[in-house]
């Protein structure tokens, strides 16, 4: 079982953190990961606006960080805005979501809890690097 409201929690306290001094947009991520770590993210701006990072990218990093099994994965992901309300992630950041979550990875969507494969369908993955090489 999914402790999505954890989860939102612990999203809506990175969301705290967020550096967005350009878009005054604050964005927070907090993911479950397969060996059961929290991992969370948030935004961070940059004076040359288009290398800022998502939060998303930000959550990825954490799952990659200090204490991580060989291969860690995300179960279930939590994206929120200012106010708390789950957030649609970005195009860039669903391709990364499949990346380290796979199809059956769950978000927390405007329309509730979804699988990857309806949040980006006939999606491009690692699969099709061997599958068409
Ligand atoms: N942002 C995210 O962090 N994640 C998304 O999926 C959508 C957009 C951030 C990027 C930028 O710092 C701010 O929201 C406004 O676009």
């Amino acid at each position: 079982m999914i402790d999505w409201d954890a989860l939102r929690a612990a999203a809506r306290e990175a969301m705290t953190r967020a550096y967005m001094p350009y878009s005054g947009f604050p964005v927070g991520a907090a993911g479950l990961a397969d060996d059961g770590r929290i991992v969370t993210g948030c935004n961070i701006e940059n004076a040359s606006y288009g290398v800022g990072l998502c939060a998303e990218c930000s959550l990825v990093s954490a799952l990659h960080g200090p204490g991580k099994p060989e291969r860690p994965r995300l179960v279930a992901v939590s994206v929120v805005d200012r106010h708390g309300a789950p957030l649609m992630p970005c195009g860039r950041c669903r391709q990364l979501l499949w990346e380290h979550g796979g199809p059956e990875m769950l978000l927390e969507t405007v329309r509730g809890i979804l699988p990857m494969t309806e949040v980006l369908p006939d999606a491009f993955g690692p699969d099709d690097l061997i599958d068409r090489a």
